[in-house]
């Protein structure tokens, strides 16, 4: 090797450790370094380690789950954990980094491949049809094999459908719910109960966007959840979403113009239904009318507390909406009085919506927010014999970059510079709406936004796009309960109601039982 090339590459190194060369910490550092005494002790890591250990050696539960939760973080990359527990730890007041998520402390934890059969990247169709279904498919498309196209406006025919495990739960009489912080036709839930060539499909007005000319216009995905197995059985369905059920000549409760152009009101039909089948059952829509149900619920539970997708947790008025971890502890109550257990599906959807608007603080509250979810439910269950499953659809492109110091602002700059001289975030975007246009040939300092900071502030990406893109990275799987140790390892996406099929000995996972 020449001098020359030496001498490039010592340079090449030092770029890539530039804190190694240049201890420039940003000159608006609000936060002085932070060191905890007791990390200077090597046993205090041993004696971590230890716990470690002694808390694994749990013994295998091989129990048969009487009830299965699969909590669902859309979007929620595994960058997108260690920033949220971060953020969790320093609104507690410690440097962060070391703080644990509820759900991280699982003893079991998998990593699952997200792609979908004509996809790279998943969206959250083709994946809940992976999670839900046990079946991978197109881009776009829920309840349906892989022989589906998206938008295809022909007839689906039920050869085609694929079931979910909730379907595979109501066989074996079990109770199923769902409940998610979108709106309840929104692409995660969906994959619950509906089967689609098109998940935009929430209403019959998107029906007819695309399907006007077609023989047999598809059904869309309120109407399925009203009318159709499994979602007519569903015991408990909270969410947002109003809009999609409403006729666009009704303006709802809180000032949402209905969307659909056939006429109907699917939430009086749901009623309808309950009625003609002589159920207790109630509509909601504010928290105050749920929470009075809460010690009582009726046997068919609707709740849909906004027009479309359910305010970030940070904007929304409280006494209004309920948190993720009320409408989780009310779905439990009430799907745990049948005595063959149920299955239960919880959604907090809008950490994705955070990430695809480059709001990156509403991103990781959301996370918190599911967390919290989990750790209600772990509190009115057994782990004897209630699986419960935390994993994501996919990844989006947030990087958690640079080199700040211990207890550095998680929401902040990083304490280097970029190599022009100009601050950089430590959550940063590759792709969407936050990317500024450069100046005189100069990136923009961002931290002299004048709103800088605000929960509405973008944070910076290098691509300048309308909506942040998923990332194809793999997500993590954290299982607690029986057969836990099942969902250890790498695997596809759709091996996932499997495992938790196997655990309950239900649906494909039925010949595993012996009684
Ligand atoms: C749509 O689906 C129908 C029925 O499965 C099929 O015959 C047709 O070729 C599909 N059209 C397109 C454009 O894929
Ligand atoms: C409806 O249910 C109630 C309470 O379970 C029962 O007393 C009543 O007989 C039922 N009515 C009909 C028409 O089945
Ligand atoms: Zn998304």
């Amino acid at each position: 090797m020449g001098r020359g090339v030496l001498l490039l590459l010592a340079l090449f190194v030092v770029h890539l450790h530039p804190s190694f060369e240049r201890d420039v910490y940003h000159k608006s550092s609000r936060y002085p370094t932070v060191r905890n005494k007791e990390e200077s002790d090597p046993n205090f890591w041993a004696k971590e380690a230890w716990q470690g250990i002694e808390s694994s050696r749990y013994k295998d539960n091989v129990n048969k789950a009487r009830n299965v939760i699969m909590f669902l973080g859309d979007g929620m990359s595994v960058p997108t954990l260690a920033a949220a527990r971060t953020l969790l730890g320093q609104r507690e007041g410690r440097t962060g980094e070391e703080t644990q998520l509820f759900f991280e402390s699982f003893p079991t934890i998998g990593l699952s491949k997200t792609y979908c059969v004509d996809a790279q990247i998943a969206d959250s169709a083709c994946s809940a049809t992976a999670y839900l279904c046990g079946s991978k498919a197109n881009r776009g498309t829920l309840g349906v094999t892989a022989d589906i196209l998206r938008t295809n406006c022909s007839f689906v025919n039920p050869e085609n459908y694929v079931h979910s495990i909730a379907e595979w739960a109501l066989a074996a009489g079990k109770d199923a719910g769902i409940v998610t912080t979108t709106r309840i036709t929104h692409a995660s839930p969906a994959g619950v109960y509906a089967h689609t060539a098109e998940r935009d499909w929430e209403s019959d007005a998107d029906v007819l966007d695309d399907c006007a000319s077609a023989q047999d216009v598809p059904i869309d995905i309120a109407e399925q959840l009203v009318h159709n197995y499994p979602g007519t059985h569903f015991k408990v369905i909270l969410g947002g979403g109003r809009r999609e059920f409403l006729p666009n000549t009704i303006i709802d409760e809180e000032g949402t113009q209905g969307k659909r152009l056939d006429g109907r009101n699917l939430i009086n039909e749901w009623i309808e239904d309950k009625i003609s089948r002589n159920v207790s059952h109630k509509y909601v829509w504010n928290r105050q009318e749920l929470v009075q149900l809460s010690l009582s619920p009726p046997e068919y539970l609707l709740g849909l507390f906004e027009g479309s997708h359910m305010k970030y947790n940070l904007k929304a008025d409280p006494t209004m909406e309920p948190s993720l971890a009320d409408m989780t502890e009310i779905a439990i109550r009430s799907l745990n009085r049948n005595n063959n257990g149920f299955f239960l599906f919880v959604e907090g959807g809008r950490i994705d919506h955070g990430h695809h608007d480059n709001l990156v603080h509403h991103a990781l509250d959301e996370t918190i927010e599911m967390a919290a979810a989990v750790r209600r439910a772990t509190e009115l269950l057994s782990d004897e014999d209630s699986l419960i499953v935390v994993t994501s659809d996919h990844a989006h492109v947030m990087s958690f970059n640079g080199y700040t110091r211990r207890g550095g602002n998680i929401l902040g700059p990083s304490d280097d510079l970029g190599d022009d001289g100009l601050p950089y975030m430590t959550l940063s975007y590759a792709n969407g709406p936050g990317a500024r246009s450069h100046v005189n040939g100069k990136r923009v300092d961002v931290t002299a936004d004048e709103d800088f900071g605000d929960l509405d502030w973008m944070t910076h990406a290098e691509v300048l796009l309308e909506d942040e893109t998923h990332g194809g990275d793999d997500v993590a799987v954290f299982a607690l309960g029986p057969y836990h140790h099942l969902f250890t390892g790498m695997y596809e996406q759709s091996r996932i109601p499997h495992l938790m099929a196997y655990a309950a000995c239900i649906g494909p996972g039925l010949h595993s039982c012996d009684d």
